[in-house]
């Protein structure tokens, strides 16, 4: 745990590094907006999607965006989508969507039912699994860690199944590799059942 924490402060500090000695202009939000529109059939017109297995943006870190987008670039996040698209976008035209969707309205979720027994068992995990710790306290995410609250479901577990498969390797450091290695389909399903309903 304390290597894994160590490694992730490590890369951060690399990430920092490298963004700032590449850092030719301040972002930009409202050029970022107009390269968004480009992105809204797929990701919603405010970054919130109504696509299937297609991730809401609004509302995520800054860092976030800006990390996958570059991994999907660089072809560490596969994605057949994904890929060509953000081959094209420069470091400046990547560092004005992060700033952009950071900026917008977080999703707001569908509201779950009290007696749903799946909110308990998700709730359970994620205190086990201290999926807060790196999260945040209200799953915003901070960072380079997404934001999980409001995230569509089918996203969520799609992530999940994907880290624990080794499809989806992220940071390069094992962060979420290490999570879902101890998660079960059925724990999963709960987790993401969990966090697309918290606010
Ligand atoms: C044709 C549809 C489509 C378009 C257009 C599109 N995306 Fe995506 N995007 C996707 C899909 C599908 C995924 C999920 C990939 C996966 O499952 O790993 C994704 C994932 C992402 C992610 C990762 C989010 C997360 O929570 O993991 C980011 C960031 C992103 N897209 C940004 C953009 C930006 C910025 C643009 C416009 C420049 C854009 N996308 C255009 C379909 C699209
Ligand atoms: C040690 C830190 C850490 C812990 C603990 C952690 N995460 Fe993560 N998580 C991350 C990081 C960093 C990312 C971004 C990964 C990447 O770069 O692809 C991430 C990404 C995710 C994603 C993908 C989101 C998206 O939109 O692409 C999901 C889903 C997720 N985590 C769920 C969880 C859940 C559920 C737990 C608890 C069971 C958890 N995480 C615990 C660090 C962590």
């Amino acid at each position: 745990m304390i290597q894994t924490r160590n490694l992730l402060l490590l890369s951060l500090a690399a990430f920092v590094w490298f963004f700032e000695c590449g850092q030719a202009q301040a972002a930009d939000a409202a050029a970022g907006k107009e390269l968004a529109e480009g992105c809204a059939g797929c990701h919603g017109a405010d970054g919130v999607s109504q696509t299937p297995l297609t991730p809401s943006l609004a509302g995520e870190p800054d860092d976030f965006i800006q990390w996958q987008l570059v991994f999907f670039r660089g072809g560490t996040r596969k994605n057949e989508v994904m890929g060509p698209i953000a081959e094209a976008l420069d470091n400046q035209q990547i560092r004005n969507l992060g700033a952009y969707y950071a900026s917008l309205t977080p999703p707001r979720p569908p509201s779950a039912l009290a007696t749903d027994p799946l909110m308990q068992t998700g709730a359970n995990l994620a205190i086990e699994h201290r999926c807060k710790s790196c999260h945040g306290e209200d799953f915003a995410g901070g960072g380079p860690a997404a934001r999980l609250a409001g995230q569509r479901e089918d996203v969520l577990l799609k992530a999940l199944r994907d880290f624990k498969s080794g499809a989806r390797v992220g940071t390069g450091v094992a962060s979420m590799a290490d999570v879902t290695f101890e998660l079960g389909d059925a724990d999963m399903q709960a987790l993401a059942h969990y966090m697309a309903t918290q606010p």
